[in-house]
């Protein structure tokens, strides 16, 4: 079959099973997306549209990119392909070194993936496996917290705290899940991180009374969430937590898939709001999105743990054919010097009040519960429809669509996280557009 689209493109839409979409729906009136530079999107149509999400959270220096471009061109040409296992090739080893220069305390040493999911679920096993390691064995059950996104694998979705995420799936892995830290009754329209809340990270005293620390190997929470609905965590609440796994000797996972690189305001949240995890998962903004990679850093500590048995021995048993892609590695670097030349890691921290002021000035208008912001991240929380969660949000993207500018939706939340370059222009036309959708809703 064969459809004529309203946009002119002449495609069959339906051998592609879109991935975390209402495939029917979108088929029955497609939004495509043909080319981008800078901050815009062209439709096949040639309909100019305002990226408000950085394509997924992930091309935080930008579209179009001619750096990354020319790096991926040139180490295409010089070595496609090249196995880590048991052999190597200089760019891992090089950008591993160049990476840690931006991390937090001593996440010294880099594991190369593919994905966010795949850094999650190799952070995962890394923590399982240093458990035994050190001679605590038993210490294998794995916390998440209620409303977590930690990505599609089965370790992630086990830690993972968004019910519709696991409904289709059961519980593969054991895990107990934290609660989560929205609270729009105490803390609705709270600009920057809610006063109330630090008291949620002593559930994981409970826990741990609960199942006893012996058999607890690591917890792992987004130090902002992103796909269950923009969580800003409480003040000292991410402190807290710290304190309680050192007190047990349970290992802190950051899952920084989208707020590492710039989008909070430094190179990870972690150094933003001080708190150093012992493993730290990391994509997206990795590579600007451009290659698909992924990069989970661990401590010295848990990195020497591993590295003491006979020599010959593979300490790790675990990587993928494409860890350390060459080509990968080169978008990698080519878009680290962009961030370091063009200061985007303090960016964020630049335009925080602006766009702070900006996306709080929807407050009052039709249909808004709660708005949340840090950094370079606002979550505004519409109220549902009776009967039917997510169709306004749905409506609303289509209409922001409409008027030429592109925002996420989750549920009925609309999230915004725009490439690093955003002008304070293109920050009013983002939230005004949102205005008067809004205002125009019935
Ligand atoms: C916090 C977090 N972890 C993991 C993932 C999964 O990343 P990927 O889609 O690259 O597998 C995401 C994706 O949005 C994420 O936000």
């Amino acid at each position: 079959m064969t459809d004529q689209l309203d946009t002119g493109v002449e495609s069959d839409l339906n051998p592609f099973w879109m991935p975390f979409t209402a495939n029917q729906k979108f088929k029955a009136k497609p939004y495509l997306l043909e080319s981008a530079e800078g901050m815009y999107y062209q439709s096949p149509e040639g309909k100019v549209l305002l990226d408000g999400t950085s394509g997924l959270w992930c091309v935080n220096a930008g579209h179009g990119r001619k750096e990354i471009r020319e790096a991926v061109l040139s180490q295409m040409e010089k070595l496609d392909y090249a196995s880590c296992f048991n052999i190597g090739h200089p760019l891992p080893f090089e950008f591993a070194q160049r990476l840690i220069k931006h991390t937090p305390g001593d996440l010294d040493h880099v594991f190369f993936t593919n994905s966010g999911s795949e850094s999650v679920d190799t952070a995962l096993k890394i923590a399982l496996a240093y458990q035994r390691t050190r001679g605590e064995g038993t210490r294998q059950r794995l916390i998440g917290r209620e409303k977590g996104y930690h990505g599609v694998g089965f370790g992630g979705m086990s830690v993972g705290g968004i019910t519709s995420m696991r409904t289709q799936f059961g519980t593969p892995l054991q895990a107990d899940h934290l609660p989560h830290t929205v609270n729009i009754e105490k803390n609705a329209f709270t600009r920057g991180m809610p006063t109330e809340g630090i008291h949620l990270a002593d559930s994981l005293e409970d826990i741990v009374a609960f199942h006893d620390a012996s058999n607890i190997a690591a917890v792992i929470v987004e130090p902002i969430g992103g796909g269950g609905g923009v969580l800003i965590p409480p003040e000292g609440y991410l402190q807290r937590l710290r304190e309680i796994c050192d007190k047990h000797g349970i290992l802190l996972i950051f899952d920084e898939v989208i707020t590492g690189f710039g989008r909070v305001g430094d190179s990870f949240a972690s150094k933003r709001f001080g708190v150093v995890p012992d493993i730290m998962t990391t994509a997206k903004g990795l590579t600007n999105g451009n290659i698909p990679m992924g990069a989970v850093f661990v401590s010295k500590k848990i990195y020497d743990t591993f590295m003491t048995g006979s020599e010959a021995g593979i300490e790790l048993f675990h990587g993928y054919t494409y860890s350390g892609h060459p080509v990968a590695c080169a978008a990698g670097m080519a878009t680290l010097s962009i961030y370091e030349d063009e200061g985007l890691f303090n960016r964020a921290a630049e335009l925080e009040s602006y766009w702070e002021d900006a996306a709080h000035q929807l407050k009052g208008l039709p249909h808004v519960k709660d708005i949340r912001n840090f950094g370079l991240i606002a979550g505004i929380e519409l109220e549902s429809r009776p009967d039917n969660a997510g169709a306004l949000g749905h409506e609303v993207f289509e209409k922001c669509f409409e008027k030429g500018v592109v925002i996420r939706f989750m549920g009925d939340i609309m999230a915004f996280s725009p490439p690093l370059i955003i002008a304070k222009s293109q920050i009013d036309q983002l939230f005004e557009t949102l205005g008067s959708v809004l205002r125009e809703l019935n």
